[in-house]
């Protein structure tokens, strides 16, 4: 068979954090120049990055020029205004005073001969924001960084926020990211694609998921060997005015389910904090990105499950039951929107599961209330939230052609199907658009907008129904109809049958902000059997084809292809099936 044996695929060289090093060597260069005076042991780089008036994102960079790596750095300043220094990311940031002191953090804690840290953080003030004049590094004063071509607010630097005619702007934050933007296209991804039979779709764009702690240096599971950094600069490069990314690391994650279980424990919130988002938010604030909108997905397989999955539910598991208790999903979630979403050209789009999951009447309003609850914790407020993506990673069709929700048969609604089941919603394009209203009346801003997954929700190939079928009785009109061919809607785990669908599209129909491909084709949701990983993740019966069931699947077969590797890494005889069933066809 084709494609089972995958070529070595090429290494790509991580990308320098070129603008740090870059502007700090220019830095020491300027003094030398013509000066008798010794190069100063430090350069600072204290950069407004945004400023709302009566607060601002400022982003430092600071380069150790000494000959010897220093260890627990430390950089301090005073405020000559009454500027008052907020948390950060990348250190801790403290202010007595005017007093400003940032501490390392543990995992960054030394800067190497050359080397630099980036941190940052958000601040208040009124009156004017002056940069401080002086800064220290462990007790040294430091030159400092201002003027250099490269630094933000020099006219004519391409990609200065600000500067006229560069698109994108954080001033020019849009209602809808993907309106006419170029998407980014993962090479990870699309080179993968294109060995493997995929060369019609490899120039697709596609997610990039955070999926734990050392994706962000270094690529994610599996074969995918870019961290955060590649792939933003390959945006630069490409040229690209949006990227598409997931966060997904919660402490006790996929408490559903086993497939996609991760490296935080339930209790490990603050990891999560400060080693997984904090770094991430220091990346992604990186002024250099500035004029890249950067759509973020987050944290799906969460906040739906302490709606569905806990107490009293015959659907209930112990894990959800902790993450309920504990409130680490939704502490999580409010950090991850609050820090991510303070970075002006960030889009956050929170999880919402999709119609199969959350379209009764019992899930749907309370969902909506839940994610309000998390959009307004932990400094987050529902500013920091562009929309909802639904069915990400899942198989819902788009839009069920030949029957809808208001049809009946000899007067029975096909709401009392077996295949319905007094679902509210037959297709994810009708709850995609309901729950955005449902969000609107529990208090988020009226101009969110929903991604729709429809990566793998094509269901065409030669079983897909052409016309509606006869209403010979509700059951046989509803199971002929439905161009979803699963067993059951709560089937998730390689389906077989299912095919590629809509190709990634902007503002597709009302509310819906895009068509979009966030699970990357190809990809497996979960092992059918224990492979050993060190990602956390576990075999999960909902993967292997003999499994019988349970309460969250109506006890039905799983649906899923045989033989399926680790979640995330790379499935072949999917990405096949996944091919020769796409709907749209691929040609
Ligand atoms: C699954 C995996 C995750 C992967 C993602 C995209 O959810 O758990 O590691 O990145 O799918 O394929």
């Amino acid at each position: 068979m084709t494609g089972t044996v995958k070529p070595a695929r090429r290494r790509r060289t991580a990308l320098l954090a070129a603008s740090a090093l870059m502007v700090g060597a220019l830095g020491a260069g300027g003094m030398m120049q013509g000066t008798a005076v010794a190069a100063p042991a430090c350069t600072v780089d204290y950069k407004v990055v945004n400023d709302w008036g009566n607060g601002f994102t400022a982003s430092v960079t600071v380069t150790n020029n000494a000959t010897s790596t220093l260890s627990n750095w430390k950089v301090e300043w005073d405020y000559a205004g009454n500027q008052k220094a907020g948390s950060g990311w990348n250190a801790t940031v403290a202010q007595s005073g005017a007093h400003v002191t940032v501490t390392a953090p543990s995992w960054n804690s030394s800067l190497s001969s050359g080397g630099s840290a980036n941190f940052g953080f958000n601040g208040t003030y009124s009156g004017s924001n002056p940069a401080p004049s002086t800064f220290k590094l462990n007790g040294t004063t430091c030159n400092v960084d201002s003027g250099d071509p490269g630094d933000p607010g020099d006219p004519g630097d391409p990609g200065d926020p600000g500067d006229p005619g560069d698109p994108g702007d954080p001033g020019d934050r849009v209602d809808n990211p993907y309106a006419g933007a170029k998407l980014y296209v993962n090479p990870d991804w699309s080179e993968q694609a294109a060995e493997n039979g995929g060369a019609a779709i490899a120039d697709q764009p596609t997610a990039v998921w955070l999926d734990r702690i050392s994706a962000i240096t270094s690529g994610s599971a599996g074969e995918n060997t870019m961290g955060l950094r590649d792939h933003l600069d390959e945006a630069l490069e490409q040229g690209a005015d949006a990227l598409q990314m997931v966060t997904y690391n919660l402490p006790g994650r996929d408490c559903s389910a086993l497939a996609s279980q991760g490296e935080l424990g339930p209790d490990e919130i603050d990891r999560y904090k400060n080693e997984f988002i904090d770094p991430i938010a220091a990346i992604l604030s990186d002024p250099k990105y500035a004029d890249l909108r950067i759509i973020n997905i987050v944290e799906i397989d969460s906040l739906p499950n302490l709606i569905t999955n806990v107490g009293s539910r015959p659907t209930a598991t112990a894990n959800c039951d902790t993450m309920l208790a504990n409130g680490n999903y939704v502490k999580g979630v409010g950090y991850a929107l609050a820090k991510l979403g303070a970075i002006p050209n960030v889009y956050n789009y929170i999880d919402i599961g999709h119609h199969g999951w959350l379209g009764w009447d019992d899930n749907f309003a309370p969902t909506a209330k839940l994610l309000h609850q998390a959009a307004t914790s932990e400094g987050s407020t529902v500013d920091h939230v562009a929309g909802f993506a639904a069915n990400v990673a899942n198989y819902g069709a788009l839009k069920e052609p030949h029957f809808t929700i208001d049809d009946s048969v000899n007067g029975t609604s096909v709401r009392q199907s077996k295949w319905v089941d007094w679902n509210r919603y037959v297709d994810e394009q009708s709850y995609a658009q309901a729950f955005r209203e449902e969000a609107v009346k529990a208090g988020f801003r009226s101009d969110v907008g929903v991604i729709i997954d429809t990566s793998r929700n094509g269901w065409g190939g030669p079983n897909r129904p052409s016309a509606p079928a006869a209403k010979t009785s509700l059951d046989a009109f509803v199971d002929g109809s439905r161009v979803d061919r699963r067993i059951h809607t709560g089937n998730w785990c390689n389906q077989a049958g299912a095919g590629l669908g809509e190709r990634p599209k902007a503002a597709p129909a009302p509310g819906i902000d895009a068509y979009a491909w966030i699970k990357p084709p190809g990809e497996s949701d979960g092992a059918s059997e224990d492979i050993p990983n060190d990602e956390g993740k576990k075999a999960d019966q909902m993967c292997d084809p003999d499994y019988g069931g349970n309460a969250r699947n109506g006890n039905s077969k799983s649906g899923a292809l045989p033989d399926a590797p680790v979640s995330g890494h790379w499935f072949q005889a999917q990405f096949e099936e996944l091919l020769r069933n796409a709907y749209p066809p691929v040609n």
